[in-house]
């Protein structure tokens, strides 16, 4: 699976936090599958260029913002030529801290990028998919978004509260041939990491140890090449090692 790609041509995609580790890996599959991709992420030269390489398109700016979202289903719908097939929920923040230690203002920007930016797109981007009557929602969550990491309340309530909207997207999607998809990765050996430093320290998964970015791009290729009547709900992956948490015994230290 990770050498071959499962045929998207034609398939239009939305791709979020393309420039981070999980969203390279990504983008770079869909695209060898023929799909066009319109990638969002803040950093706008690193996007240009990632959009070029990829003959994708570029849409850079911040998710946390309300007119970037307001504005999104007419410039993602014209970058695309059309409603989006598959939108994929990737961007994220990433903080540990001791509960104690986490300040208000981390905690409200880990709730605004990973639960409210992807609220509000999907929103934005509903009706379309839903009058069309096909489509699929993908949200990369985490282990952290159903299980419990000393050292991670504002990254867990974030990721529960994407859990929480991926559990009724499903239930109300049902019978509108619309799909949704909770991918849940343990530790992915990404930048996300850079500022933690973890091979410096013993109290977290070694790169070494972690998933490598295209193990999700090979569950997102999986998802959405399942049939037309199969929805994969939820899709768990975990490195072989029993060190997988994200920022997992930080607040023991
Ligand atoms: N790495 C892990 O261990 C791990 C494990 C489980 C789940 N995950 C999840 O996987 C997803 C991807 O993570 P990653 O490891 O690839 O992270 P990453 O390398 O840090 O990349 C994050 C991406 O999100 C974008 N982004 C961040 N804030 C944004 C905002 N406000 N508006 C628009 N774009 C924004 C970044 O680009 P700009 O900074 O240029 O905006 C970048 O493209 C995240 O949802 C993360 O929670 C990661």
């Amino acid at each position: 699976m990770s050498e071959a790609s499962a045929g998207f041509s034609g398939h239009r995609v939305v791709l979020t936090g393309a420039t981070g580790g999980v969203g390279r890996a990504v983008a770079d599959r869909l695209a060898r599958g023929g799909a066009r991709l319109a990638l969002i992420a803040r950093g706008a030269a690193e996007l240009q260029e990632l959009a070029e390489r990829l003959d994708a398109a570029a849409l850079s700016g911040d998710l946390t913002d309300r007119d970037f979202i307001a504005a999104a289903p007419g410039s993602l719908s014209d970058a695309l030529g059309g409603t989006p097939d598959v939108v994929i929920n990737n961007a994220g923040a990433f903080a540990v801290a001791p509960f104690v230690d986490t300040e208000p203002e981390t905690f409200e920007r880990m709730l605004a990028v990973n639960v409210r930016a992807p609220f509000e797109l999907t929103r934005a981007l509903l009706p379309d998919m839903l009058r069309r009557g096909r489509g699929h929602l993908v949200s990369v969550g985490s282990v952290a978004g159903r299980t419990a990491f000393p050292g991670n309340a504002a990254y867990s309530a974030s990721k529960f509260g994407l859990y929480g909207l991926h559990r009724v997207l499903v239930e109300e999607l049902r019978d509108s041939g619309l799909k949704a998809t909770w991918i849940e990765p343990s530790a992915v050996d990404t930048p996300l990491w850079n500022p933690l430093e973890p091979d410096q320290r013993p109290d977290l998964p070694s790169r070494s140890e972690m998933l490598r970015p295209e193990a999700v791009a090979d569950a997102i290729e999986f998802v959405l090449s399942r049939p037309e009547n199969v929805n994969i709900e939820e899709l768990v992956i975990r490195a072989n090692s029993a060190r997988v948490g994200d920022g997992e015994r930080v607040a023991e230290e």
